[in-house]
């Protein structure tokens, strides 16, 4: 978690590293700072909460000075306070962090032997000691630095500065990202990409092990050691205005209305409507080497992963376990050479999901990541990468990014199942006209967005909600419960509908809407009986129905229709009425959407 940026350049830096942290917000926001550098100086502002303190304190007293450091907290070691607000400083270093230094305390006892004194609870402040006992001693910064991370335990991305040595950044990484982008005669170094986007689009993506030694001119990558070691520039396609908000009210309701782009971005280019193939021209895995896939993800993405057992066992019939990320690796399972790992992750970076990569990678497995963000972590350690093409997620509820992992998963399991011959080409290039089809079924269903609206304005002040669904539906069910907590932070539980008699039913009564997913496939006889059951009880049903239903529609308080589509298909659809719903209930309890409280948009601590 956090955010970190750095600039060096001819512009003021305090306005570039701002502009750096808005775009990192969504990674931390207990608090924020920025070091600026300037007449020997530096310049040092901290805030407590939101970047709007910041930027309020910068604008009250500006920042002078072209080159700098900012950060942007998820609090882990010490609470949100200025004192443990990064930058931090000491003997005229300063510096940001990402990530933890897990041998903190035993340094810190070290250092105070030797008279040093800490201002902050932080285990970041080590590395501000650290690094400036090496500066005294007469060291260049960049010796210092690789000095200092050779006593640390841990993970980090770090970027430092030095009155001693006034136009250099040194920055660093080892299993958190580090950025540097490539502009005219300035440089910016990130935690992300967005942060660069507007000042170039030519990054270079750091390696763990890696040191950027930073001039206004040059680059030079070193490894902890002090060896040069070459990293080739990468062009982002990404572009400034896709992280921008683009006249939505919440960058969360934007991302809701990109699906239907982002979906057709994410297959376009891997099939052939003709004859329904699916190609991975980086893919050279073949499905009959593998016996079993184990899928791993957390949060959104372990919602994708359950939609994605259904895909894979349905269509390729290769047996399917889904496991979330921070259980995998303590449980055994048994992974060997036959078995492939597909990892789902928007942002690469989260810490259960790369570690549970890497244990698999260990015992043998084939691994396939399915992520948005390139060069991020995960995409490192796999061995082939299917990128959703969702665009910057920048909301913290992750809403297009689940959508393109099920069109990503749609398409794998098609591809597995065609070259193992268990669908043939008429089936397979059905499947194929469906997926086509799907964007201007979601557009439909974005157009009756005002219905969602009132509905939310009924039902926002209820205190509990219950999601019910069955089959592949199910985990849509889990993920319609956990939008709703994570922004309006109303108690939800996803269950699936026939499970409901064994222990939830207890709960239902006028106080506790429950909205189930109904769509018309062979699980609906059951669905009607789940909805009379709860009727029984008093409960309140908000359905989302096929066009054309009459049943559950009868039996229900209120309904959204959405089109049909076929079974594989449907939770894409499905996923839309409950993310606007969602949000919609969170714009009227008046909650931060993008930005809610206690999370962090990549979870980079196990
Ligand atoms: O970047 P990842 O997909 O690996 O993130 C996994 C979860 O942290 C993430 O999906 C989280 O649950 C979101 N806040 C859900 O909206």
């Amino acid at each position: 978690m956090c955010g970190i940026v750095g600039y060096i350049g001819s512009r003021n830096a305090s306005d570039v590293l701002i502009d750096g942290l808005r775009r990192l917000e969504y990674r931390g926001y207990d608090s924020s700072g920025l070091a600026v550098l300037h007449d020997g100086r530096i310049e040092l502002r901290r805030t407590v909460g939101k970047l709007s303190k910041l930027i309020n304190n910068v604008s009250k007293r500006p920042v002078a000075g072209t080159i700098g450091i900012g950060h942007t907290r998820w609090a882990t070691h010490g609470r949100p306070s200025e004192e443990n607000a990064h930058p931090h400083m000491e003997g005229g270093v300063a510096v940001v962090h990402n990530g933890i230094i897990e041998n903190y305390l035993a340094l810190r006892e070290e250092l105070k032997k030797e008279g040093a004194r800490f201002k902050s609870e932080t285990d970041t402040e080590i590395l501000a000691h650290l690094i400036s006992r090496e500066v005294r001693q007469g060291r260049s910064l960049e010796d210092s630095v690789m000095r200092a991370l050779h006593h640390v335990k841990g993970t980090y991305a770090i970027a430092v500065i030095s009155r001693h040595e006034p136009n250099k950044i040194v920055g660093a990484r080892k299993e958190c990202p580090l950025i540097v982008g490539l502009g005219q005669k300035e440089v910016v170094l990130s935690s992300d990409i967005p942060a660069i986007l507007d000042i170039t689009r030519k990054a270079l993506f750091l390696e763990d092990g890696d040191v950027a030694v930073i001039t206004r001119n040059r680059v030079a990558i070193k490894t902890l050691n002090g060896q040069d070691v070459e990293r080739a520039p990468v062009v982002v396609d990404w572009t400034p205005v896709m992280a921008e908000k683009g006249g939505y009210r919440h960058f969360m309701l934007k991302e809701i209305f990109e699906q239907p782009r982002a979906i057709t971005d994410t297959f376009r280019g891997n099939l052939m409507e003709e004859s329904g193939d699916i190609f991975f021209s980086d893919l050279s895995l073949s499905p009959g080497d593998i016996d079993r896939i184990y899928i791993i993800a957390c949060g959104t993405s372990w919602h994708a992963g359950l939609v994605g057992k259904f895909l894979m066992e349905g269509f390729s019939a290769i047996p399917t376990e889904v496991d979330l990320a921070s259980e995998f690796r303590y449980r055994n399972p048994l992974v060997g050479r036959k078995t492939l790992v597909i990892a789902i992750s928007q942002s690469g970076e989260t810490a259960d999901t790369l570690a549970a990569v890497r244990e698999a990678k260990r015992k043998g497995a084939y691994i396939i990541a399915i992520c948005n963000v390139m060069e991020s972590s995960i995409t490192r350690d796999a061995h082939w990468n299917l990128m959703t093409r969702a665009g910057p997620e920048i909301g913290v509820a992750s809403t297009k990014a689940f959508t393109t992992q099920l069109v990503s998963l749609y398409m794998l399991s098609l591809y597995f199942a065609r070259k193992l011959k268990r669908i043939d080409e008429k089936k397979g290039r059905e499947l194929v006209q469906e997926l086509v089809r799907l964007p201007m079924k979601l557009e439909r269903v974005l157009n009756e967005s005002g219905v969602v609206e009132d509905l939310a304005r009924r039902y926002f002040h209820y205190s509990d909600f219950l999601y019910l669904g069955r089959g592949i539906n199910y985990p849509i069910a889990l993920e319609g419960a956990l939008k709703l907590k994570e922004i309006s932070y109303i108690h939800a539980e996803g269950y699936p509908a026939g499970e409901m008699k064994h222990g939830p039913i207890a709960l239902i009564d006028e106080n506790m809407p429950v909205v189930v997913l109904a769509p018309n496939d062979s699980s609906y006889p059951k669905i009607i009986g789940n909805v009379e059951e709860v009727r029984a009880r008093g409960g309140r049903i908000i359905a989302i129905v096929n066009d054309g239903d009459r049943e559950v529609k009868e039996r229900s308080d209120d309904f959204i229709t959405v089109p049909s589509a076929p079974y594989y298909l449907m939770p894409v659809i499905l996923t839309l009425p409950l993310q606007l719903l969602a949000y919609y209930i969170a714009v009227f309890k008046g909650t931060d959407v993008d930005q809610p409280r206690n999370l962090a948009k990549s979870v980079t601590v196990e």
